[in-house]
C-alpha cells in the first residue's frame, strides 16, 4: 500500500477539509504530520471527531517563515499538502491583505521552505476552482485556462497557481536546481460534507438555521456550482501525490478534480434536497439584501485527471446529500463522531474501482 508509513505534512489539518484527510491518510497507513492555526470555528471536526489528541500538530502559521521552515525539516515529510488558507469568499472583502498574505505568501513560504527540506519528494498545493478568470461559460475550465479571479480570495487562489508555477520553474527543475521534490497545484470546488462549520458557506448556514428550528436565508439561490463530496477531491489529491512520486515530471502541473456535469447545480436545489431529507422543521427563504459580487457560474473540465490518474468521482450529489445529512444528525444526536467519520471514509473506500456514473 502506497501511504503505508509515509510521513504526510498537511498544512491546514485544523480545518474542515484538513481534519477529513488526516482522518482519511491514517486509515491508509500514512503518518500525518499537521501545521495550522487552531480549528478556525467552533464546534468543528478536529475537536469533535477527536483529532487533536490523536494526531500530530504543529500549531504555526504559514505566514512565520522561520518556524515553518524549522517545523518541516525536523518533520522529515516524504509528502506535503498545502492547505492552510483563508478559505472564504466574504472574509476576503473584510481583511484582503490577510487573505493575501496567508494565501500568497503563505504558499511562497512553505515552497521555500520545502527547498530547505531534502527529505521532500512530492507536494501538492490546493489552491480552488475560482483561480480561473471566470467567464461565466456554459462549458467547463480546463488547467491551461487563464488565473484570475474578482474578489481577493478567488484572485489570491489565482497568484497561489502561479506563485507555484514559478517556484517549480525557477527551483524544483531538476536539471536546473537537482531538487528532487515534484510539485503539482490541485483545483477543486465547492465542497460539501459533514464536519463544516465555516461561517458563510451555504451547508453549515442550512444546518445552523435547521438546528436552531429558523428559516435559512439563501443569498444567490441561482447560483451553479460543482458540488462533491469533500472525500472526492481529497482521493483526487492523494491519487496525483501517488502519480508525482512515481513520475515527478510528467504529473507536475495543475489539475481539475470536479462532480459529475449533473451535479453543477443551483443553490436552490441544494436546499430544497437537504431539507426533504432532513424533515418538515427545515426551512428557507431567499435572503433580499444585496451580497458582494460572488461569480454565478463555474465548472470545471476533469477529462485530464479522468485520463491520466483513472480519478474519477464516486459519489453522486444525492448520496453526498445523504451522508452530509447522516453526519450532522448524528451530530445533533450526540452520537461518536469520530466513529461516523471513520465509516464514512471506510464506505467511501469501498467504492474504489466504481465511479458516480456507474461505470
Ligand atoms: N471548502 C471548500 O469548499 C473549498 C473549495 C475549494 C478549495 N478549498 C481550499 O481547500 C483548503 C482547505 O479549505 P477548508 O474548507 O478546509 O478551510 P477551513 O477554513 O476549514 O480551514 C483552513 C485551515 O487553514 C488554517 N489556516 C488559516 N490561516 C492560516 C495561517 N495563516 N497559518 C496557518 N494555518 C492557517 C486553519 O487553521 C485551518 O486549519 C483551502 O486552501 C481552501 O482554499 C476549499
Amino acid at each position: 500500500m502506497f501511504w503505508t508509513k509515509k510521513r504526510v505534512f498537511l498544512t491546514g489539518n485544523t480545518g474542515f477539509k484538513g481534519s477529513w484527510l488526516t482522518l482519511l491518510l491514517q486509515q491508509l497507513g500514512a503518518e500525518v504530520i499537521g501545521y495550522a492555526l487552531a480549528p478556525p470555528t467552533t464546534p468543528s471536526l478536529f475537536e469533535s471527531a477527536k483529532i487533536r489528541g490523536d494526531s500530530r500538530w504543529i500549531e504555526g502559521d504559514v505566514r512565520d517563515l522561520e518556524l515553518l521552515t524549522k517545523s518541516l525539516k525536523e518533520a522529515k515529510p516524504d509528502v506535503v499538502i498545502h492547505m492552510a488558507a483563508q478559505a472564504l469568499v466574504r472574509e476576503s472583502y473584510l481583511d484582503p491583505v490577510g487573505t493575501y498574505a496567508t494565501n500568497v505568501m503563505g504558499t511562497v513560504n512553505v515552497l521555500e521552505a520545502i527547498r530547505n527540506a531534502d527529505s521532500v519528494q512530492v507536494t501538492v498545493v490546493v489552491t480552488s476552482d475560482k483561480c480561473y478568470e471566470n467567464r461565466e461559460w456554459p462549458w467547463g475550465y480546463r488547467e491551461n485556462e487563464a488565473m484570475g479571479g474578482v474578489d481577493p480570495y478567488s484572485n489570491s487562489k489565482g497568484c497561489a497557481e502561479l506563485v507555484t508555477s514559478a517556484y517549480r520553474a525557477s527551483f524544483f527543475n531538476k536539471s536546473k536546481s537537482g531538487h528532487r521534490a515534484a510539485i503539482a497545484s490541485a483545483r477543486a470546488g465547492n465542497v460539501i460534507g459533514g464536519g463544516d462549520w465555516a461561517a458563510d458557506r451555504l451547508v453549515p448556514d442550512i444546518i445552523r438555521a435547521i438546528l436552531k428550528g429558523e428559516a435559512v436565508k439563501i443569498r444567490n439561490p441561482h447560483s451553479i456550482r460543482p458540488w462533491q463530496h469533500v472525500l472526492e477531491p481529497l482521493s483526487g489529491y492523494l491519487r496525483l501525490a501517488e502519480a508525482l512520486w512515481t513520475d515527478g515530471t510528467k504529473f507536475e502541473g495543475g489539475w481539475n478534480f470536479g462532480p459529475a456535469d449533473e451535479d453543477a447545480q443551483p443553490v436552490s436545489h441544494l436546499v430544497e434536497k437537504i431539507a426533504t431529507l432532513w424533515g418538515p422543521s427545515a426551512r428557507w427563504e431567499f435572503d433580499e439584501d444585496k451580497h458582494p459580487h460572488e461569480a454565478h457560474y463555474l465548472k470545471l473540465d476533469c477529462s485530464k485527471a479522468r485520463m491520466s490518474l483513472g480519478w474519477r468521482p464516486r459519489m453522486r450529489l444525492d448520496e453526498a446529500l445523504a451522508s452530509l445529512v447522516e453526519w450532522y444528525r448524528g451530530y445533533r444526536d450526540q452520537v461518536d463522531l469520530r466513529k461516523l467519520t471513520d465509516q464514512q471514509i471506510h464506505e467511501y473506500g469501498a467504492r474504489a474501482g466504481k465511479s458516480a456514473a456507474g461505470e
